[in-house]
């Protein structure tokens, strides 16, 4: 190794240590129970405004816990998907359901639309991530916080938030989403058996019910 190459790659390596976290005398652990975790506690604080309007979560990716995902085919003539919906909840949410079996105040759910694309892999036609496509927003409220807005009605809060405006709830009220929901008004209109976190894969029963 020339003396110029040894000295990138020195300064390189010291770099990663300096920046690495964790290996970084300097910056404290990072820990999800700061001030800063989103739990359901802040979520009328972080993302609704006075007025009932929702908006995605920025980071919902990397400090939302991942309940799990729907698969919905159609993508191809091969089997492929046509779209992902991947579900994220706020941090806390998930302990409360499991000790409480349901939702606190100010639970929030966000099902990420993504549009796939299929290629042979080594495990077969398989479909992944090609582009986002928008979000779903649910967000519980056991206290009427917005009676003038027509997006909070059956004890959650619904938004529908397109891909360039993640800050606009874009529907007026929650006919559609309601409707839809129906076949899951028994799981307080989430599908709760889907996700394995929340361990109430039996309530499928109740699927339909009404
Ligand atoms: C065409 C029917 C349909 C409509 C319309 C619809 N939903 Fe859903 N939603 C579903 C189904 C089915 C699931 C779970 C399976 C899936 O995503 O494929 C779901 C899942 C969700 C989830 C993840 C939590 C859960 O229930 O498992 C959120 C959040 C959500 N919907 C919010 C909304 C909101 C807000 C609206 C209205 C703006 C809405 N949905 C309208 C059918 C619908």
């Amino acid at each position: 190794m020339s003396v110029k190459n040894f000295k990138t790659v020195f300064t390189s390596i010291t770099l990663a240590f300096c920046l690495h976290p964790a290996l970084s005398s300097a910056s404290a652990p990072k820990t999800h129970s700061g001030s800063n975790a989103p739990s359901y506690s802040r979520t009328f604080e972080l993302y609704v405004d006075k007025d009932g309007n929702i908006k995605v979560p920025k980071d919902y990716r990397t400090t939302f816990i991942f309940l799990g995902s729907f698969a919905v085919p159609g993508g191809d003539s091969l089997g492929g998907l046509k779209q992902l919906h991947q579900v994220y909840v706020d941090r806390d949410s998930v302990e409360y359901y499991k000790s409480h079996g349901d939702f606190p105040d100010g639970a929030i759910l966000v099902k990420e639309l993504q549009e796939t694309t299929a290629a042979n892999l080594t495990t077969g036609h398989a479909s992944f991530w090609d582009q986002n496509a928008g979000w779903f927003v649910m967000i519980k409220d056991t206290k009427g916080r917005y009676q003038k807005s027509g997006i909070w009605t059956d004890g959650w809060g619904w938004a529908l938030i397109a891909q360039e405006a993640p800050t606009v709830t874009t529907n007026k009220d929650t006919s559609t989403c309601i409707s839809c929901h129906t076949p899951v008004k028994k799981t307080d209109w989430v599908h709760v058996w889907g996700y394995p976190l929340l361990e109430a894969h039996d309530k499928i029963s109740t699927l339909n019910a009404q």
